[in-house]
């Protein structure tokens, strides 16, 4: 629910804050190095200023949802190559640009870190994740020791609306600090973004997680970007979903169809948005988690459904506007890169031949790790781990193929995410 709102704070500021709240100092202190240990990266990347718009983009989720965030990004087709006006002109804008996609899957979900009152842990998580994007650090599928020829990332993009609330804020610190030519972009600010290019009359509803909707981060940044740009505020509100990402993803514990759990939270998000006493129908919808536009058919459809009942009737718009944070973050990321002119020519080429993808799995030979009996980790070891221990690394990153997929979310890639699907590695 929308809170009154509050003066902006200055940009300038906001970096600083983030630092001085920030749960994991020493990993920001000690990340900057060589690069050879746990959560480290080479600090002198980054130092030949022209060989920096030949480093691939980095993306990050914690797990496989972000990959329509990728999806959006290689299918763009928004703007002129050449002359970067807007329009399409025939070919992907980021036609040049190679990507290195990372996927937290051991210890996702991300949205429930909140509840479990672990935000500080999942905020030291968010930061490994920018800082393994940012290395040369890896695991081989097979064997015990990393290693180091992966390249650095001049751009990372969090596809993750939990992480964009929880980290976005430490990872610009920390870049900051660092000194970093690196851009970051996150998948709430574009959405927010949409919302005020929908130009709708009526209210706002945000779907999303359990732990982006305690976080507020839409309600406020929506608020703060149709602040900036004059506009009056319409109501907001938020429903938080444990089970609607886990069942579009085919997780065996969430056994109904889509459209039953969809249904469910589109009535939770209608009785929310009514408890606000709106003068305006429910009217944006802001799939505000990385797996919903997957679903939008059967949310909208949700919707529909209730209308058709009179004591919904005037609670929910008769046409609703979706809004889809993954293809104005593709857009975001595309006039980024062109700002910072690390974007890449038509004719030069990434250091990266082929996009690169990493999975996070439990490192079983850590001490004191914890396993399920599926092999990932233990669902009470994951939730109540402390921040603070740079030295632990109880997950390893490695390359992600089409044959790690548990069936139902390859069968997801194969047939939503095609661009994505043909540059997956086999195996
Ligand atoms: N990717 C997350 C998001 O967009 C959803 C899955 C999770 O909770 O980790 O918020």
């Amino acid at each position: 629910m929308l809170r009154p709102m509050q003066p902006p704070l200055p940009v300038w500021l906001l970096p600083v804050l983030a630092l001085a709240t920030a749960p994991a100092a020493d990993l920001v202190k000690n990340a900057p190095g060589d690069g050879r240990a746990a959560f480290t990266f080479d600090a002198h990347a980054w130092d030949d200023a022209e060989a920096v718009r030949h480093l691939p983009v980095g993306v990050f989720d914690s797990g496989i949802g972000g990959l329509t965030v990728l999806e959006a990004i290689l299918t763009l087709d928004a703007f002129h190559n050449d002359t970067l006006q807007p329009g399409a002109d025939g070919r992907p804008d980021f036609a040049n640009e190679r990507f290195i996609y990372f996927g937290d899957q051991a210890n996702m979900p991300y949205g429930n870190y909140s509840a479990a009152g672990r935000t500080d842990y999942l905020r030291e998580l968010i930061l490994k994740d920018a800082i393994f994007l940012l290395g040369r650090r890896a695991w081989p599928a097979q064997g015990n020791e990393p290693r180091f020829d992966k390249p650095p990332v001049k751009a990372i993009v969090i596809a993750c609306n939990t992480a964009t609330a929880y980290g976005l804020e430490d990872i610009r610190a920390a870049i900051a600090r660092w000194r970093l030519p690196v851009i970051v972009v996150g998948v709430v600010e574009a959405g927010a973004r949409g919302v005020a290019e929908a130009r709708t009359e009526g209210g706002i509803g945000v779907l999303a997680t359990v732990g982006t909707c305690a976080s507020e981060v839409y309600p406020r940044t929506i608020t703060r970007t149709l602040g900036l740009a004059g506009r009056g505020v319409p109501l907001i509100a938020q429903q938080g979903s444990a089970t609607l990402a886990g069942a579009i993803e085919g997780d065996a514990a969430f056994p109904e169809p889509v459209s039953t759990y969809a249904l469910r939270e589109a009535r939770a998000l209608a009785g929310a948005y009514r408890d606000l006493k709106p003068a305006k129908p429910l009217e944006t919808i802001v799939l505000g988690c990385t797996h919903y536009p997957l679903a939008e058919k059967e949310i909208d459809a949700a919707f529909s459904s209730l209308r058709g009942e009179p004591e919904w009737r005037d609670v929910i718009a008769e046409k609703r506007q979706f809004v889809n944070p993954a293809d104005l973050t593709a857009r975001e990321l595309f006039r980024e890169l062109a700002r910072a002119q690390l974007r890449l020519k038509t004719g030069e080429s990434c250091v990266l031949a082929q996009d690169q993808f990493f999975l996070s799995v439990p490192r079983a030979e850590c001490a004191g790790v914890q396993l399920a009996a599926d092999g990932g980790l233990d669902r009470d070891y994951k939730y109540s781990r402390l921040p603070g221990r740079p030295g632990v690394e109880d997950t390893k990153n490695v390359p992600l193929t089409r044959g790690m997929l548990p069936a139902p979310s390859a069968r997801l890639l194969r047939e939503r995410l095609g661009a994505v699907w043909s540059r997956l590695g086999g195996g």
